[in-house]
């Protein structure tokens, strides 16, 4: 009975919660059981208020932007926007003057028109999303800022894109997906890693069958940010006011979950079939932080003796409505190579990306084609079937812009096929390739995990941002015109 007592009056302890599931027996041995879920409200609707699946807004000859943020991600989403077709940077916004003045030099060099400024505090972007020759606001500040400037610059007519994650709370979510179901705009997030060529090719795999049923992906952002987030003004990789290391202090949880959640999400068309309907969360305590501030600043500095809330590394694990798993970790602490692992295993077939790129496939499957002889799914394709597998099945995006896209660069030229792809669904008055519910989706778990590792890493339901059309739509698509989709060869259903 203790663990059951325990359990349930934690959650009823917290009073937002419904808990379902107190009354189940115990197994042999166990004194209790506690198969609870601690379950979040959902909003209701306003009356007249409808779903923006597949949204679709007028097609616009030019998609005039408008920056905010412009420190490491948003001076070079500036870059990279001058060198997409049909684009008119209107504005640019920082808290710091120089910011704005270097992107708007940057523009003049590359032969385009200064945008107009706004700077000086926190607030200015205010001014900014107003403007009436404004369609879309684009949003690179620090993740404090990002949900309150795109609900307002939605509210203002304006479609945003938003950088990961979109949101830090559960509320912040609903706040969008509100927003967007209301005002009718786009709101997307620019989650740049589903865009990369292993991660898209591997979609389309999926898609086509070759790793038969996908059961179980995985994803994570693995990446030691010690010297970014100590870094001070001036040093190479500071954040602005140190926002990143003050997130580290005031959360806990994965607080970065978007790289990692969002391809495999993708693969299993997470609100396009399926949807993530539960999930744990586990994280170590806070070592590595503590570690690295006493080498940087000494064992007495205030780096040293602050207490970061932020275990080291966190894991969650998530369970589909379809029976499907998931596997997301976040570690920014600790000394190791970079990895997203982007790692997708089914009936058929496995593949994944991190820390060495591979695929293994079962003989005799039936989606491939005769040329791929002396498969096994007990060992990896060779490095020359693996090539011949990613050019088979490139995806029609990667086909569209990729090569372009790898001259412009960003993160290896994901970042230009993301903003491209952005900027030709606008243009052509076509759905987005991702919409505000992946937005929620993605980003929900920075609250979830938290909750779930704050009450002993109870389960925690999973809410339904589509609010029951999660089923509706069969599968991620990406959507072209009749004509690209032509030359594609892509299939218009
Ligand atoms: N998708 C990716 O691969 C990727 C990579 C890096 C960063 N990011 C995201 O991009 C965002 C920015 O990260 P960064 O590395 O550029 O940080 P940064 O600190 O270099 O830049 C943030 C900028 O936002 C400005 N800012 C903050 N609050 C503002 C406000 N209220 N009004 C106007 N300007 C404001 C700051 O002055 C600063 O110039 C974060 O959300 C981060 O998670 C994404």
């Amino acid at each position: 009975m203790k663990i059951r007592l325990i359990l349930c009056s934690l959650a009823a302890a917290v009073s937002a919660f419904a808990v379902s599931g107190c009354g189940s027996s115990a197994p042999k041995g166990a004194e209790g059981v506690a198969d609870h879920v601690i379950v979040l409200p959902v909003p209701e609707r306003e009356p007249g208020q409808t779903d923006v699946l597949n949204l679709v807004t007028e097609p616009m000859d030019t998609v005039r932007v408008a920056f905010v943020g412009l420190g490491m991600r948003g001076g070079d989403a500036v870059r990279r926007y001058t060198y997409i077709p049909g684009v008119k940077i209107v504005a640019l916004c920082d808290v710091y003057e120089d910011r704005v003045k270097a992107s708007n030099a940057y523009l003049q060099e590359r032969g385009f028109p200064a945008a107009q400024e706004f700077y000086g505090d926190t607030a200015s972007w205010r001014q900014m999303v107003a403007l009436p020759d404004v369609d879309l606001v684009y949003i690179c500040t620090g993740w404090d800022w990002h949900t309150p400037i795109a609900v307002q610059a939605m509210k203002e007519g304006k479609h945003v894109a938003i950088e990961v994650p979109a949101a830090m709370s559960i509320d912040e979510c609903w706040e969008l997906v509100n927003t967007a179901e209301k005002t009718r705009k786009h709101c997307m997030m620019l989650e740049n890693c589903v865009y990369d060529n292993f991660e898209m090719a591997t979609l389309n795999m999926a898609q086509k069958g070759l790793f038969g049923e996908v059961i179980h992906v995985e994803g994570a952002y693995l990446h030691d940010l010690r010297s970014m987030n100590f870094a001070l003004e001036g040093e190479p990789g500071h954040y602005a006011d140190m926002w990143r290391l003050k997130q580290n202090t005031k959360r806990t949880g994965d607080v970065y979950p978007t790289h990692g959640l969002g391809p495999i999400s993708q693969i299993l068309g997470i609100h396009r079939g399926d949807r993530m309907k539960t999930l744990v969360s586990m994280n170590t305590d806070e070592f590595g932080m503590t570690a690295y501030a006493k080498e940087k600043f000494g064992d007495t500095s205030a780096f040293a003796r602050t207490p970061y809330k932020m275990g080291d590394h966190t894991t969650t694990l998530i369970r589909t409505e379809k029976g499907k798993t998931m596997m997301v970790q976040h570690d920014v602490t600790s000394p190791r190579p970079y990895s997203r692992i982007h790692q997708v295993s089914g009936t058929k077939g496995f593949a994944q990306k991190y820390p060495m790129m591979g695929i293994a496939l079962e003989a005799g499957n039936e989606a491939l084609s005769n040329d791929y002889q002396n498969l096994s799914g007990h060992s990896y394709v060779s490095p020359e079937v693996l090539d011949k597998l990613l050019a088979d099945y490139q995806h029609p995006v990667i086909k569209q812009v990729g090569a372009q896209a790898q001259e412009v660069g960003g993160h290896g030229g994901m970042d230009f096929v993301m903003d491209y792809r952005l900027i030709y669904c606008l243009r052509n008055g076509l759905p987005l390739d991702m919409d505000v519910y992946d937005a929620a989706e993605m980003s929900c778990l920075t609250g979830l995990s938290e909750l779930s590792i704050e009450n002993g890493s109870a389960p925690v339901a999973i809410p339904d941002f589509t609010r029951g059309a999660w089923n509706r739509l069969q599968g991620q698509t990406y959507a072209f015109t009749p004509a690209d989709a032509a030359a594609l060869g892509v299939e218009v259903k």
